[in-house]
C-alpha cells in the first residue's frame, strides 16, 4: 500500500516547498493539486473556454494533456500540452483564477480522479486545499500548515519580487485575504482542518525547521 502523507494550508504557508522536500528527503511522489487548478485555468484561456462554463472547464480537467516533470536541476515543471507553462501557473494572477474555478464541485469532482492517480510507488506526499479531507481521507500522516496573514504576504512579495513581477505588498495581502476568504468559505471542500491533522503554525519557523518537524512525526508513525 502506498503511504500518503498530505499537506494543506492556505496560500502562502509554506505547504509547496515543505511537502516538496519531504518528498525529496523519503524518496515519494509528489502531488502539487494546486497546478492542476491553475493548469486548468491556463488550459480553458487557451482554448477561450469561460470561467463560467462549469460543463467545458470539467471536460477540459479530465482530458487536459499536462505532465508534470523535475529537470536536472531539480526544478518542478509543468507542461501543458508539450508547452513548459511553469512561469505563467505560478503568477499571482494565475493563482487567483485558479481560486475561483476551484469553487465549482463539477470541476472538482473532474480533477479527482487525477489527483488519485499520484497515490502509487512506496509513498505520496499530497499538498492542497483538501488532501486530508476530500481526496485522501484515509491518508497516513495529515498536516495543516498555516501562517498569519502579513507573513504569507510577505513571502509572496520576496518570492514574486525575486521573479520580476511588480507588486505592491499591500495589494498583495488584501490578495491573500481574499483567497482565503473564498478557499475558505466556498460551498464545496473548503479549505479545513481534517479533524485527524496536526496543525503547524510556520509564522515564526524556517521551511527547514517545519521540514524537521513534520519528518518527526513521520519517523513517529514509522512511515519513513
Ligand atoms: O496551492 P495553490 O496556491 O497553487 O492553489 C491555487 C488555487 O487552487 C487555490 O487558491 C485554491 C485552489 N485549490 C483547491 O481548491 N484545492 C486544492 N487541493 C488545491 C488548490
Amino acid at each position: 500500500m502506498t503511504k500518503i502523507i498530505t499537506v494543506d494550508g492556505p496560500s502562502g504557508s509554506g505547504k509547496g516547498t515543505v511537502s516538496r522536500m519531504i518528498a525529496d528527503t523519503l524518496s515519494f511522489n509528489y502531488l502539487d493539486s494546486g497546478a492542476l487548478y491553475r493548469l486548468l485555468t491556463i488550459a480553458a484561456s487557451r482554448r477561450k473556454i469561460d470561467t463560467h462554463d462549469v460543463s467545458g472547464l470539467s471536460m477540459l480537467a479530465e482530458h487536459m494533456d499536462i505532465r508534470f516533470i523535475t529537470s536536472a536541476d531539480g526544478q518542478f515543471k509543468a507542461v501543458l500540452e508539450e508547452e513548459d507553462v511553469t512561469a505563467e501557473m505560478r503568477t499571482e494572477d494565475t493563482g487567483v483564477r485558479a481560486s475561483k474555478i476551484a469553487a465549482y464541485n463539477d470541476v472538482r469532482g473532474a480533477l479527482l480522479k487525477r489527483q488519485r492517480s499520484f497515490a502509487r510507488g512506496e509513498g505520496l506526499v499530497a499538498d492542497g486545499r483538501d488532501m486530508g479531507t476530500v481526496v485522501f481521507p484515509e491518508a497516513d500522516l495529515k498536516i495543516y500548515l498555516t501562517a498569519s496573514i502579513d507573513e504569507r504576504a510577505n513571502r509572496r512579495y520576496k518570492e514574486l519580487i525575486e521573479k520580476g513581477e511588480d507588486v505592491s505588498l499591500r495589494a498583495l495581502a488584501e490578495q491573500v485575504r481574499a483567497r482565503d476568504e473564498r478557499d475558505m468559505n466556498r460551498e464545496v471542500s473548503p479549505l479545513v482542518a481534517a479533524e485527524d491533522a496536526i496543525e503547524l503554525d510556520s509564522s515564526l519557523m524556517s521551511a527547514k525547521e517545519v521540514l524537521e518537524t513534520v519528518l518527526n512525526y513521520i519517523d513517529f508513525k514509522g512511515l519513513a
